[in-house]
């Protein structure tokens, strides 16, 4: 039996190089070593913290479904679909609902982090609380094995771990206890140094033109400590640097010598380091040009994704309701 992998991301904005390297990647990985892969852009899991803007959704969620495919995830192996087109992940998420503790939710250190931290939204709404059971139908309706997330997800997952446990004590074996695949790149700081996010305004994005990513680049932190250009540099406490691992990986003990013994400027590392990102996004912003020309095959090909993973979600939900007893004329 192949192994089932979900996983999804909230169309909240245009995914960045730090999406690219830390999910999508991995993701193309498993969707190309055989899994069976279903990804999903959760457009309900958005709507629990953009509820009062939840026009701008839409938009992101073709963003991200351009962001999806231009970097590799292909439509035709791997189910990509949009969360609110399979409504069965709202039926279990109610099932799931009647059995999750609410000290459960209550005590999960990612939601009392946003609830205290993000102040611009009011996030004390029944929705919110529930995030992660809805989280956990969207894993358990396919009966994932595999989950690829970032380390911040893990109490998300533990407490899906803990509901497949609670329903299939109550009503009988049914769902399996997925397992984490986390994601062994490291995260790529902002060109300011900071974690990348788009409420930062640091954010290289995929879908930056390469004018723009060249400034930005030329923008980016270096070493604070390499005021002028005779200054020997310290390249491993240099954001630069660490791109150039990444996207320039060739040339790295170069440039590290060149760095410590002043030999090249920053000006032109960065300039070097530019180049190099916008020869590495070349292939995607191809992609993406030709996704864009026709956004009527893009839903297209999200419909068919949907309707692929509706038919093993029905299959899940006509179980869970025989199991449960909620179910009539059978
Ligand atoms: N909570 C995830 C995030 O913010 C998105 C998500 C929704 C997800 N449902 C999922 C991730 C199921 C993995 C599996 O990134
Ligand atoms: Fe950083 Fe490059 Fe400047 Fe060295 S030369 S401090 S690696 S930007």
């Amino acid at each position: 039996m192949k192994k089932i992998v979900l996983s999804g991301m909230r169309p909240t904005g245009p995914l960045h190089i730090g999406h690219l390297f830390g999910a999508l990647k991995n993701w193309e990985k498993l969707q190309n070593k055989g899994y069976e892969c279903y990804y999903m852009i959760a457009d309900y899991h958005a709507l629990s913290t953009e509820y009062s803007n939840s026009k701008n959704i839409k938009n992101y969620v073709e963003e991200i479904a351009i962001d999806f495919i231009s970097s590799g995830l292909d439509p035709e192996k791997s189910t990509i679909f949009i969360q609110s087109l399979v409504p069965e992940h709202i039926e279990l998420h109610l099932i799931f609902s009647m059995i999750t503790p609410v000290p459960y939710l209550e005590r999960n250190p990612v939601y009392k982090e946003q609830v205290e931290e993000i102040k611009d939204k009011d996030l004390h709404t029944y929705g919110f609380l529930g995030y992660p059971v809805l989280q956990a139908a969207d894993i358990l309706i396919y009966k994932a094995n595999s989950v690829p997330i970032g380390i911040d997800q893990l109490p998300h997952l533990e407490l899906t771990r803990e509901i497949a446990r609670r329903f299939n004590y109550l009503y009988g074996e049914t769902f399996p206890e997925p397992e984490a695949i986390l994601t062994e790149t490291p995260k790529i700081p902002g060109i300011d140094g900071r974690k990348m996010s788009k409420s930062y305004n640091n954010a290289i994005y995929l879908k930056d033109s390469p004018e723009i990513i060249k400034e930005k680049v030329s923008k980016m932190f270096t070493d604070p400590k390499r005021i002028y250009r005779k200054d020997p540099g310290h390249p491993e406490t240099c954001p630069v640097f660490l791109y150039h691992k990444i996207f320039n990986s060739v040339k790295i003990k170069e440039i590290e010598s060149d760095c410590k013994n002043a030999i090249i400027g920053c000006t032109d590392c960065k300039k070097m380091l530019g180049e190099k990102i916008v020869e590495y996004l070349e292939d995607i912003r191809k992609k993406r040009k030709e996704l864009e020309k026709n956004k009527k095959g893009l839903l297209e090909k999200l419909k068919y994704g949907s309707e692929k993973a509706r038919k093993i979600a029905q299959k899940t939900i006509l179980e869970v309701k025989e199991k449960t007893g909620i179910l009539y004329g059978k």
